[in-house]
């Protein structure tokens, strides 16, 4: 746990913590990798704006690293770009020691006085409103769904800098500053995290993704430098890598070809039949990705979700447990539902001891939700061999 002040331009900052103490984001999401939340202080003749703060609980941290760049009393400005509390945290703190005029969206000053029991000078900002800050013009976008309902962008004209808040962060904790410093293997790690963060916490509204994108385009931002309230910032190469695999995730588009195979099994049973399906990919020469869950092995749920945003195929494939889906895959598949874009295929295959059920539930959760459920094979345990022919058919239905 620490805290880093980098100077990003001749008068903006970086004020970031790096998060290793907390194990589930949002409570949910396991993050072994950490996160990082980043808060930016732009500073002039007339004082301070404070960009974001950190996650509840950090307050003295955060005091500590302001007072490297500004005074407490020079802060004229707070603009809160997102109410939830990894972002907002640090907000009573500020008001009840600096007084500063709060500007956020409409829907702020109740969420604000409600979370915190704070009563601040509040200024709502409306979508397009700009002001001028030490001739600076700074214009505030609206960007709901991105990922909360009141979540707006700033955009620091002359230098085209877009702070986007949760969108375009990412997990990890790194000791670089932008994007574009790393490469090879730890480049592709931080791919990985910005893709699982986004299914993680975005991919629900994914749809918004294109409709703010687009809006701010026709607004004329197009931004050099992209400022994420997580991990690392982003400018040249990365940038327009992550402004193209923004556009495709909101589009829903799907990695080509990308089968994915999760399963769940208690005793080995269901692991036996994901061995005649791996024999069969590998007997094509095709890839697929296989997370299990079982007695031995308990994978990241929050891994699990990233890997499945942009998967193609999806083979579920499940025991039973107390004559209902076993927990592990109704949960996985409920988060998968609603976390995932709805077109793709899913395949499953589910098995039993003493009766059949298992199927029929998984079947309904993916359909319900509008997932193209190909078919479903289900079978009693131990009986994978009488079945192969129909498990490989199931398979290549997905083809179809
Ligand atoms: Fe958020
Ligand atoms: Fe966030």
């Amino acid at each position: 746990m620490e805290y880093n002040v980098s100077k990003l331009t001749s008068n903006l900052y970086l004020l970031r913590f790096k998060d290793t103490r907390t194990k589930y984001f949002e409570g949910l999401w396991e993050i072994p990798e950490g996160i990082m939340y980043n808060s930016y202080v732009y500073t002039g003749n007339e004082g301070a704006i404070i960009f974001d703060t950190w996650k509840i609980g950090l307050g003295n941290e955060f005091l500590e690293a302001l007072r490297n760049i500004v005074d407490l009393g020079d802060v004229r400005y707070v603009v809160v770009h997102h109410m939830e509390p990894d972002h907002s945290g640090i907000l009573k703190t500020l008001v009840e020691k600096a007084d500063p005029i709060v500007l956020g969206h409409p829907l702020v000053k109740n969420m604000a006085e409600s979370f915190y029991s704070v009563s601040m000078k509040f200024r709502p900002v409306k979508d397009g409103e700009e002001i001028v800050f030490d001739d600076e013009k700074i214009i505030f976008h609206h960007t709901p769904w991105l990922h909360w309902p009141e979540t707006i962008m700033s955009y620091i004209t002359s230098g085209k800098i877009l702070l986007t808040c949760d969108a375009f962060g990412s997990y990890g904790v790194f000791k670089e500053v932008w994007a574009d410093e790393l490469s090879g293997e730890d480049y592709e790690r931080y791919l990985w995290y910005a893709k699982k963060y986004f299914a993680n916490v975005i991919g629900i509204h994914y749809e918004w993704v294109v409709k703010n994108l687009e809006k701010l385009v026709s607004r004329g931002v197009t931004p050099n430098l992209v400022l994420p309230s997580h991990g690392l910032l982003l400018r040249g190469d990365p940038l327009d890598y992550m402004y193209k695999k923004y556009m495709s995730w909101g589009h829903g588009e799907p990695e080509r070809g990308k089968t994915l195979l999760i399963y769940t099994s208690m005793y080995g049973f269901v692991e036996r039949t994901v061995k005649i399906i791996r024999e069969y990919f590998s007997g094509l020469n095709q890839d697929i990705d296989i997370i299990g869950f079982t007695d031995s092995n308990r994978p990241n749920i929050s891994d699990v979700i990233g890997e499945a945003f942009d998967a193609e195929n999806i083979i579920l494939a499940s025991a039973t447990y107390d004559a209902d889906l076993y927990p592990l895959m109704k949960h996985i598949a409920s988060l998968i539902t609603r976390k995932t874009p709805r077109e793709k295929k899913v395949a499953i295959i589910a098995q039993y001891g003493w009766g059949g059920k298992a199927g029929k539930i998984l079947e309904e959760i993916m359909n319900t939700q509008g997932f193209k459920v190909v078919g479903v094979v289900e079978f009693k345990a131990g009986e994978e061999e009488k079945y192969r022919d129909k498990i490989i058919g199931l398979i290549e239905s997905l083809k179809k």
